[in-house]
């Protein structure tokens, strides 16, 4: 609270200042002060989540309303973070080249993953570094990268390779003419990135990483055909919170219910991410854990985790479905499902059956809270303390890195 006023106060003496330089030109004046008062609105909203889940208080649902709110989600959260880029299988051999544009519609940023003659796989920016063209338009095999308006020429690593008349350029090339390398993580196969890593990816991924330490990873085979996206008319971020608790499953999910054991559903909280561990009920299908597992003795039937701000990996004895919750708009998400199998003989049994159903439930639910969060009756909830830890250190994470300032 003390750093929110003086933030605020801050706020107000700079804006006066600013202001001030432009008293003189009316619409000048108006844009600037337009841009103040959004700047003074959005300081004054505090995200700051109680870490006490017995007294906290939900976000303010000026969270999920806020067109500045969404935008500021953008840098503040999503660049920041930590993507599931696909699988290396995506340029698989030397010279493949593969374009993927990073959460479309919303960063919106165009990159190509390149696979170069030394067996080195590379996440390039896929944008010219001359006038700024999209370079790769399709996925193909090819010795180099060459942009189709003025023929500039780059390496498969993006180092800049060729330019015609440009002989006379003084000071050319330099490293402002290569392509962007971003930084890639891997597990597996399965890659990841950060447009702005503030942190290492192991911070986000570890614990998953760790607990399923076990798992031949390597050996997970993705399936197109058993892939779809689901647009669900809702704030991305309320089909996160839906996710993170298992408290609704004995009241929207009838078929989950009776495949998991709802008394022993668990939920671990770590740094970036959190575990919910579904039990499985009586015979119900489970993983057949080894000995060095921590869960060993357990009837595991399902491990959710969740990675913040926006992936899910729910890992079944089957195999892996990835969720990549994309936000389109304030009253918009996409969710790609994409289905990762180890063992084809166990699919679609258990936790990890019909998911197509418990989607629909999911969603259901979930648009019905979007149309209630905008009520002017609402603006704030409690949380179960025994089943509602996942939503609050969702919450918790979201009001610490909204209040962060972003380095660019
Ligand atoms: S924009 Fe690529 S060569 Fe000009
Ligand atoms: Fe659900």
């Amino acid at each position: 609270m003390v750093r929110q006023l003086i933030r605020l106060a801050c706020l107000m003496i700079l804006n006066v200042k600013f202001l001030f330089r432009y008293s003189n030109q009316p619409k000048a004046f108006f844009e600037a002060l337009a841009y103040i008062t959004a700047s003074i609105h959005s300081a004054m909203q505090s995200f700051h989540v109680d870490p006490d889940i017995a007294l906290a208080q939900t976000l303010s649902k000026e969270f999920y309303t806020s067109h500045h709110l969404f935008e500021a989600c953008k840098e503040k959260l999503f660049a920041r973070s930590w993507q599931f880029i696909g699988s290396t299988d995506l340029a698989k051999k030397t010279g493949d080249i593969y374009p993927l544009t990073l959460l479309p519609g919303y960063l919106d940023e165009p990159l190509v993953l390149t696979h170069d003659k030394t067996g080195v796989v590379h996440l390039l920016a896929n944008v010219c570094t001359h006038r700024g063209n999209i370079i790769a338009d399709h996925a193909c095999a090819t010795s180099h990268l060459r942009c189709k308006y003025h023929g500039r020429v780059f390496q498969l690593d993006g180092k800049f390779l060729s330019m015609p008349e440009f002989k006379e350029v003084k000071n050319f090339p330099s490293n402002i003419d290569d392509l962007k390398q971003l930084s890639v993580f891997r597990w597996g196969k399965w890659l990841f990135t950060s447009l702005n890593n503030q942190e290492n990816a192991a911070v986000f991924l570890q614990e998953m990483m760790q607990r399923l330490h076990w798992l031949p990873v390597h050996e997970f085979e993705f399936h197109p055909e058993l892939s779809k996206d689901f647009v669900v008319k809702a704030h991305w971020a309320l089909y996160c919170e839906n996710y993170l608790e298992g408290f609704h499953i004995p009241f929207v999910h009838a078929g989950l219910n009776a495949v998991i054991d709802f008394g022993n559903y668990s939920t671990e909280l770590f740094k970036w991410s959190n575990l919910q561990l579904g039990i499985a009920k009586d015979d119900e299908d489970c993983f057949d854990l080894p000995k060095d597992s921590i869960d060993a003795g357990k009837k595991v039937a399902a491990y959710y985790f969740f990675v913040f701000p926006n992936m899910m990996f729910n890992f079944y004895p089957w195999g892996l479905s990835v969720n990549i919750v994309q936000p389109i708009s304030l009253h918009e998400t996409k969710v790609s499902f994409l289905t990762y199998i180890w063992n084809e003989s166990k699919y679609n049994t258990g936790a990890g059956s019909g998911l197509d159903k418990v989607e629909m439930e999911d969603e259901e639910v979930v648009e019905n809270v979007q149309k209630g969060i905008r009520s002017r009756f609402y603006q704030h909830g409690r949380y179960s303390v025994t089943r509602e830890q996942g939503t609050h250190h969702f919450h918790r994470m979201i009001g610490e890195w909204i209040g962060k300032e972003v380095d660019r």
